[in-house]
């Protein structure tokens, strides 16, 4: 099956999962998400008065999580679904949240420090687009960590053997979940992703991953 990434559909999706958006993600980590994004963070150079940009916010985890970190920096967070942003500004209302497209940034050429997307760039249909609008807005220096599922090997079929009938319990119809396999399945592991970072101009400065590889971290620096 191959799954239509339009973004008018992917924003739609987004959409209308917003409310739940939280409470799934917690079941199908089996709450574990939040201590896996703050430890990938940990492998960032988070200087004091950075500036971040979170990309593919959703509801801003990011943003409240690097806060945790370092409380002297400006963060932004972007995303194109109104209702995640909604739950974001709701959740963290400190943190600047700007409605964009991730393909089209709003920003000068060099204007951050760090750039962060996590469970994000699977969604985008054109997603060399948005990593040369990533290349463009970061610091020549700067780090850009990208976070996601990854290796497709037996601990991640368990994972997909385990989320429809989770996420069914808990939200009563599994609609939109199909699609969260379907694009894991679909999406680049790790070593091709680097790769695919690389020919946009990155370096690779390190990777990390968690449960037995289902999910990883990369980070890249842009020379
Ligand atoms: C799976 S959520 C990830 C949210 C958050 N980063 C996290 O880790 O929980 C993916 C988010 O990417 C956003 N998104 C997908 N394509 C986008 C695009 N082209 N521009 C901006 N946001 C986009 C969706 O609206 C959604 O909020």
């Amino acid at each position: 099956m191959t799954i239509s990434k339009n973004p008018k559909k992917i924003q739609e999706l987004f959409d209308v999962i917003a409310e739940k958006y939280d409470f799934n993600n917690n079941i199908i980590s089996l709450g574990l998400h939040k201590t896996i994004k703050f430890l990938s963070l940990k492998n960032l150079e988070i200087k004091n008065g950075a500036k971040i940009l979170d990309e593919c916010t959703g509801t801003g985890d990011i943003t409240g999580l690097i806060k945790k970190i370092n409380l002297d920096v400006e963060i932004t967070g972007i995303d194109f679904s109104r209702n995640m942003l909604a739950g974001a500004k709701n959740k963290f209302p400190s943190v600047t949240f700007i409605q964009a497209d991730c393909t089209n940034l709003p920003f000068d050429n060099e204007t951050f420090d760090i750039i962060t997307m996590t469970f994000g760039l699977r969604n985008i249909e054109d997603y060399n687009k948005a990593l040369q609008e990533t290349f463009r807005v970061l610091k020549s220096g700067g780090e850009f960590l990208h976070l996601d599922f990854g290796e497709k090997n037996f601990f991640s079929k368990i994972f997909d053997t385990l989320v429809p009938p989770l996420i069914k319990l808990f939200y009563g119809k599994n609609l939109p979940y199909a699609y969260l396999l379907e694009s894991k399945k679909e999406f680049p592991t790790p070593d091709k992703l680097i790769e695919i970072f690389k020919s946009h101009g990155f370096k690779l400065k390190c990777r990390k991953d968690f449960l037995f590889g289902i999910i990883s971290s990369q980070i890249m620096q842009k020379p």
